[in-house]
């Protein structure tokens, strides 16, 4: 079926026509989407159901649970649910959902959030060091910056951000902060340029502060953990036939996703690391993106944030 993409300020959404044709919604069923976001996926799920099933949007934003609600207010069969992903099975059991027929995941954060000052994501934009996706958490950027050792630091920017300078970054960060408290993404921003050669003609010029602002991101978020507990945790809850569709921006997402696709696709006999879960020892499924799909050249053409998507689908066959 052909979906138009609509221009949103909030966030443009991403694979839009392949997601709502991997999942099905006119068939009617129970389905969650795990980044709510700006709505856009879900308006477009509600939109194809016409009515005949429900929808839970799930953020741990509070910000995109109030904007959601208020775009897709008018159709009776959504609800939205402040909380986590990683939580998805307590979700799932509170609002006592008994049979799920399909799940997506668009990870990351959002265009708005990005483009929010205050929130503390952007390089370019003044801020306190915050990145919280999630305002009622304690742990923010700030937190990290000053806190974590050297290694700590270093660590999280080489695994995380892959940046190959990040053990002088770190060093920079150390030896800064203890001059005085490094509190605003600029003032980090202008450490870790320090650190890093520019080459603005480069083709394959970044920002030199992006890997790091990214690694501290996925930190700041736990967001491989939560990714992980996640997916494995709505493995567990969807009905047999159900269909979990999920679209990564980062390589390591894309590594989880493919890895516990691909452990649950092969036989149970041999699967070794669900031998002890009672559920997933059992769950067969079936890949219906061999390999990785990415958005379209026209799609990439006209939003920038899809061309690093990579989408990954599976269907349950047991
Ligand atoms: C890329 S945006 C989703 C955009 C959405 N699909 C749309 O079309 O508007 C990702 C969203 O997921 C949320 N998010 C990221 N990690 C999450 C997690 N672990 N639990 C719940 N929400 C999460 C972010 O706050 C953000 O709003």
């Amino acid at each position: 079926m052909n979906v138009t993409i609509k221009n949103d300020n909030y966030h443009i959404p991403v694979m839009l026509k392949e997601t709502v044709n991997f999942l099905e919604p006119w068939r009617g069923g129970n389905y969650i989407d795990c980044t709510l976001g700006g709505g856009g996926h879900s308006e477009e799920i509600l939109l194809t159901m016409n009515g005949q099933g429900n929808l839970i949007g799930i953020d741990r934003d509070s910000e995109a649970i109030e904007r959601a609600s208020k775009k897709l207010g008018n159709f009776q069969n959504f609800q939205a649910v402040k909380g986590a992903f990683g939580d998805i099975e307590n979700i799932i059991n509170s609002l006592d959902i008994k049979n799920i027929n399909g799940c997506i995941f668009d990870l990351g954060v959002s265009s708005h959030q990005l483009d929010e000052a205050q929130r503390g994501f952007s390089f370019r934009l003044e801020s306190d060091l915050d990145m919280r996706m999630d305002h009622d958490q304690n742990l923010t950027a700030y937190d990290i910056i000053n806190k974590y050792t050297e290694q700590e630091l270093s660590k999280i920017f080489w695994e995380y951000g892959e940046e190959r300078k990040s053990r002088k970054v770190a060093y920079e960060i150390v030896k800064e902060r203890k001059k005085t408290p490094i509190k605003t993404t600029l003032q980090l921003a202008s450490i870790i340029e320090k650190c890093i050669p520019i080459n603005k003609n480069s083709k394959h010029y970044i920002h030199p502060a992006t890997r790091t602002f990214m690694a501290l991101r996925i930190a700041v978020n736990n967001e491989l953990l939560q990714l992980s507990t996640g997916l494995e945790g709505i493995l567990r809850k969807i009905n047999v036939g159900g269909v979990v569709v999920v679209i990564s921006y980062h390589s390591l997402e894309d590594r989880i996703v493919k890895n516990i696709f691909r452990n649950l696709s092969t036989d149970p006999d041999i699967r070794e690391q669900y031998k002890k879960d009672d559920i997933l020892s059992k769950r067969l499924v079936k890949r219906l993106t061999k390999k990785v799909l990415i958005p379209s050249e026209e799609e990439q053409a006209k939003n920038p944030r899809a061309r690093s998507a990579k989408m990954r689908v599976i269907s349950v066959i047991s």
